[in-house]
């Protein structure tokens, strides 16, 4: 079958360690199934992986690849959770210590086929492409899990989103919306500035900037680029939700803000299958559609890759297989 892989890394040079070419057809073990891939989307994990971060050489060559939609072998649709937990785990998987997502530890969904657990189907709802499905398991369910369950905000609620352009941070916009919350946003460019604010943003500014009033909670994908912001921005009492830090993992941590105006700074993964489920529900209900930037064949993902790490993007690269 034809697969997308990380062949070797090479830190400051991703994509040269990117292959693409034949792979052996995956063998599912016991408890496990084959899904036939119809779309799956790139992420910036897939950027990490060929770059060295959260993988050690002796697992490669991995195919690369965390989301999928496809076909399971009766020929239902569904959509893969990515979070592969331990067998004997029982409740939240992403709290499993031992668990890993796919194309970490497992082979990943940019393939034509990939095998993953039965218990990680779920099933696809009609009102949804294959490539809107694909888009969900990670960016939007993380950004679910970190504006419905880590951020203890009610509707209503003011929230900011940094880096308005990323896939992630699209969800949140999307998603915080629809249930209510009056989003704001910082991107570096206007024009994504304004295609954040069509997308249903209240308001949206450049980074580090000054904002009407202090806002409930931030919501953090960037890291170091704008941490300082986001502790600034904040009411007292307020929280950040951080799931990712694509500018770089050790900011100043302004600690003396921190318990002066007795602020929470909360940690957000993944999600869970029920919550993948829900987040399905969620889309169905509202009619919340995900962004796709663009949507190309798998063997032009190299393409993709280069327009993530360029930050060319806005919302989700969708491959179909
Ligand atoms: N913990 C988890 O479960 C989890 C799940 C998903 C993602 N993540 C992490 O969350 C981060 C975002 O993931 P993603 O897939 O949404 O990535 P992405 O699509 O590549 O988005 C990255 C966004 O970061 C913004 N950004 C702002 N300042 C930046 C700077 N100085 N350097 C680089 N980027 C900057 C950009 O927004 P503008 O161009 O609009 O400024 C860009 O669009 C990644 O680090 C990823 O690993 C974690």
């Amino acid at each position: 079958m034809f697969a997308v892989t990380a062949e070797r890394i090479v830190s400051d040079d991703p994509l040269a360690g990117l292959g693409l070419g034949e792979r052996p057809d995956p063998v599912p073990p016991e408890g496990w199934t084959t899904v036939t891939v119809r779309a799956a989307s790139l992420n910036h994990h897939d950027v990490w992986t060929l770059r060295g971060v959260g993988i050690s050489p002796d697992r490669l060559p991995i195919v690369l690849g965390c989301d999928a939609a496809g076909l399971d072998p009766d020929g239902n649709e569904v959509v893969v959770h990515a979070v592969i937990s331990d067998p004997a785990w029982a409740g939240d998987e992403t709290m499993d210590p031992g668990r890993s997502l796919l194309s970490e530890r497992y082979d990943g969904t940019f393939a034509q086929r990939v095998a993953v657990p039965r218990r990680n189907l779920v099933p696809k709802p009609a009102a949804l492409s294959f490539a809107e499905a694909a888009c969900l398991p990670t960016a939007y369910l993380t950004a679910y899990r970190m504006l419905f369950d880590r951020s203890g905000l009610e509707p209503g609620a003011t929230v900011l989103v940094q880096g308005a352009g990323g896939g992630v941070a699209t969800a949140l916009i999307l998603l915080g919306r629809a249930a209510g919350y009056r989003v704001w946003a910082t991107s570096r460019t206007e024009a994504k500035r304004d295609r954040a604010v069509r997308l249903g943003a209240d308001q949206a500014f450049p980074p580090g900037a000054r904002l009407p009033e202090r806002v409930d909670a931030v919501m953090e994908t960037v890291g170091e680029a704008t941490w300082a912001h986001s502790l600034r921005a904040l009411k007292p009492g307020g929280t950040v939700v951080i799931c990712g830090a694509t500018s770089g993992p050790m900011p100043q941590a302004d600690l003396a803000r921190v318990f002066f105006l007795q602020l929470s700074v909360v940690g957000s993964t993944m999600g869970t299958r029920d919550q993948l489920g829900r987040l399905l529900r969620f889309c169905e209900q509202t009619g919340v559609r995900p962004v796709i930037d663009r949507t190309m064949p798998l063997d032009q993902a190299r393409d993709g890759l280069a327009a993530m790490i360029n930050g060319d993007v806005f919302g989700k690269v969708v491959l179909t297989a």
